[in-house]
């Protein structure tokens, strides 16, 4: 009997390593096919590796907007004061997250590095003093209402951003064809969320301006009365 316990014992474990050793063969498989699809630049064709440097810069640039678009969102939900806008911004977070991912993932497929930097974003930079009196004089109504125009400006440069990145994928053809599928998906994002915040703004704006309002008549000038944002 102790005999078959043994041999029984046996056998398991000859056939747990043999299984093993087939997860681990399939395993290198996997990577090898990951490896596979990572272009060597190295051996691509002196016109084909300058455009791949310069396809790389191109989409680390939209990279580093994502970044310092995300950045911004974290701050645009902990701030705004429209909960149906802060649950976009939410969802928005989620496939911006996704945006990055798609990036880094062409970006080192094509031989480059992904950035962690952040570029400055594309928004209006007002006069100091016009700046001034307009922070000094904004209610907090006003302000979300400001920070909507930019989160439009924002989405719409995103889209054009990406409207422009595929049309030279599509140029350039070849290994570059490949970016064109998920840079689309990321702009049919951008796009969504811009048509988002312009169909929602009047709704929006009526639910701010009762009061907007009176703040705004309480105060006969903004430069030389009291700031509305006193008198909430
Ligand atoms: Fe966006």
């Amino acid at each position: 009997m102790k005999f078959y316990c043994k041999l029984y014992r046996l056998f398991i474990l000859c056939y747990s390593k043999y299984r093993m050793g087939e997860i681990v063969d399939k395993i290198k498989e996997k990577a090898q096919d990951v490896k596979d699809t990572v272009v060597d630049i190295a051996n691509l064709p002196l016109k084909i590796r300058i455009l791949s440097q310069k396809f790389i810069l191109e989409l680390n640039g939209a990279l580093a907007m994502e970044n310092a678009g995300i950045e911004r969102l974290q701050t645009r939900i902990s701030e705004t004061i429209v909960p149906e806008a802060r649950q976009r911004m939410e969802l928005h977070m989620k496939e911006s997250l996704e945006h990055q991912k798609r990036l880094q993932n062409l970006i080192t497929t094509l031989g480059g590095v992904p950035t962690q930097e952040k570029l400055g974003l594309p928004l209006p930079s007002y006069p100091q003093d016009m700046f001034k009196a307009m922070t000094d004089t904004m209610t907090r109504q006003e302000s979300e209402l400001k920070k909507g125009e930019e989160d439009i400006i924002l989405e719409k440069a995103e889209v054009i951003c990406y409207f422009m990145l595929i049309q030279k994928a599509q140029k350039a053809g070849g290994i570059f064809l490949s970016a064109v599928e998920p840079l689309t998906l990321n702009m049919k994002d951008e796009e969504n969320m811009a048509e988002w915040v312009k169909t929602n703004s009047p709704g929006i704006m009526s639910q701010l301006w009762p009061k907007i309002q009176p703040a705004v008549v309480s105060a006969t000038s903004p430069y030389l009365s009291q700031s509305p944002a006193q008198l909430q």
